[in-house]
């Protein structure tokens, strides 16, 4: 019985981050960016029932180069573009809550970027810390 609560009470943690997640709303995934560019990043966060409080983000550019796939972001972030705050502002639905970020891409020149943003967030009581990560690949030049 115990072992089942623990299960449950694991279940029940994974969906409640899952449900944290942020994601990447631009650019799109594959897009074609440009170096040196000035291009906006959107980080959109579901609505979760969950009490959980944003912290911040950080959003940061890896050139892939020849390797295939990309060094993971947990592993790699790359050139660190943004650092802040993150507070999510209501969008139009059924877009989820998001915020725009504005951002100076780096030269790589004409290369596989991946472009990957980790979100930290307090959890209900305790509170209990949360990172997560999202990423996308794009392609630059
Ligand atoms: C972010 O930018 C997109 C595209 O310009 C826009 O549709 C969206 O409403 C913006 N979201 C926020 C939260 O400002
Ligand atoms: C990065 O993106 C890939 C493709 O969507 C995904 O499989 C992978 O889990 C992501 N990695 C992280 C750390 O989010």
């Amino acid at each position: 019985m115990k072992a089942f609560n623990f299960l449950l009470v694991s279940a029940m943690h994974v969906a409640a981050v899952c449900a944290q997640s942020i994601s990447i709303g631009a650019p799109a995934t594959g897009s074609l960016v440009v170096s040196r560019s000035t291009t906006t990043v959107e980080v959109d966060k579901p609505e979760s029932l969950t009490p959980s409080d944003d912290v911040a983000i950080v959003i940061a550019m890896l050139n892939c180069g020849s390797s295939s796939p990309c060094s993971p972001p947990s592993e790699q972030l790359g050139s660190v573009l943004f650092q802040g705050p993150y507070s999510a502002q209501i969008q139009t639905p059924p877009k989820p809550p998001g915020e725009n970020f504005t951002v100076t891409l780096p030269d790589f020149g004409s290369t596989t970027v991946q472009l990957a943003v980790v979100h930290l967030i307090l959890v209900e009581a305790g509170p209990h810390v949360v990172l997560d990560i999202a990423n996308i690949t794009l392609a630059m030049d």
